[in-house]
């Protein structure tokens, strides 16, 4: 797979998404403010993805600290590294895994932090374990979901929820991986997902690089396919699910939802258990992220409506947990009721 993500001698390269499928071109970040503006300005997008990004950019504030003649001073330090938390998490704020590795990594903070050089030691080890354990835990996704899978299936994904967006292997790309690995015959269909486009330059990119055969459709085509018949069921990734199942993601994963139900397609939801969040109990408070209103007055650069034009660009919505058939993660496949199945699993207990 190629690297999304790298910690390299001491920077944090990052594939430049913005410019997929065009152009591969990376990125390396010195210190954590640019690790905060990619974050933003989306060179690396996706929930796990932000996750990694954000703890590998803590890792580089605190290394930016070294030369600072106060840094042994505790409650100097405290605060230092409160102010780099607070730039890392004012990127995005829907998915839930940036706050997620933001807490993972305060906790590294607050365990080594009497000593600076094994802290900084310590935070890098715990950034790069990060992107390796992701990848584990998108091959055990893609392993439990591909049971949902039959062979001549046609999968609709919707946005990039694959290896782009991850530590590798992908969560809703993961399962169709899965089952491919397994000798399935399944194919994909992507949606456009408009105004970003990550389902045309990203899911697509991805998928012919190992060539499953993938179609690109509009957004706008996805109620047709599904009255065609041509889709067995619909899977995608997660920003962030709530504790009754509720499950933010790209913007217009809901009305694919509402389609799908219509149609009797299974609708799945496939994310590591470090997007589900038990402490948000529902749909109405995840927070949800808007975005330039120039992404939808202009196409590729070129403006398609006028300037002065009112826009709402909200880049997520909810899909109620009655749409949802089927939760995959690490751990398992969660059925409905969702507050009972997520409220059972025992990672998450532990944590
Ligand atoms: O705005 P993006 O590109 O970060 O949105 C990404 C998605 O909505 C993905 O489906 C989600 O993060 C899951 S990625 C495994």
């Amino acid at each position: 797979m190629y690297p999304v993500i790298e910690w390299k001698e001491g920077a944090v390269v990052m594939l430049d998404q913005r410019q997929l499928p065009a152009v591969e071109k990376f990125i390396v970040h010195r210190n954590h403010l640019e690790v905060a503006k990619s974050i933003k300005e989306m060179v690396i997008r996706g929930a796990p993805a932000i996750g990694i990004a954000a703890a590998m950019g803590i890792a580089l504030g605190v290394i930016g600290l070294r030369d600072d003649p106060n840094v042994k001073n505790p409650a100097y330090l405290d605060e230092k590294f409160k102010d780099i938390v607070a730039v890392i998490t004012a990127t995005r704020p829907t998915a839930v895994n940036l706050f997620w590795a933001a807490t993972r990594m305060e906790k590294v903070f607050r365990e080594n932090k009497t000593d600076f050089s094994r802290l900084q030691e310590k935070l890098i080890a715990a950034a790069i374990a990060m992107d390796k354990e992701d990848f584990a835990i998108n091959r055990r996704i893609g392993e439990n979901g591909q049971e949902l899978l039959q062979s001549g299936y046609t999968v609709l994904t919707h946005c990039n929820a694959g290896a782009l967006a991850t530590g590798g292997y992908g969560t809703a790309l993961g399962v169709i991986r899965a089952a491919r690995e397994k000798g399935k015959d399944i194919k994909v269909i992507a949606g456009e997902t408009r105004p970003y486009l990550q389902g045309a330059r990203l899911t697509v990119w991805e998928l012919q690089r190992e060539q499953i055969p993938v179609t690109l459709i509009i957004d706008n085509a996805a109620g047709f396919v599904m009255k065609k018949g041509m889709v067995q069921a619909v899977i995608v990734g997660a920003d962030r699910i709530a504790a009754n199942g509720d499950t933010a993601n790209k913007i217009g994963t809901y009305a694919l939802a509402v389609l799908a139900s219509y149609h009797g397609v299974p609708f799945y939801v496939a994310a590591p258990l470090s997007s589900i969040d038990l402490r948000t109990r529902d749909g109405d408070r995840i927070p949800i992220e808007e975005r330039d209103a120039d992404e939808v007055t202009q196409f590729c650069g070129q403006m398609t409506a006028l300037p002065e034009t009112r826009v709402f660009n909200p880049a997520f919505d909810i899909t109620p947990a009655s749409l949802i058939t089927a939760i995959v993660t690490e751990e398992k496949v969660l059925h409905p009721p969702f507050a009972t199945a997520l409220a059972s699993l025992k990672e998450l207990r532990r944590k």
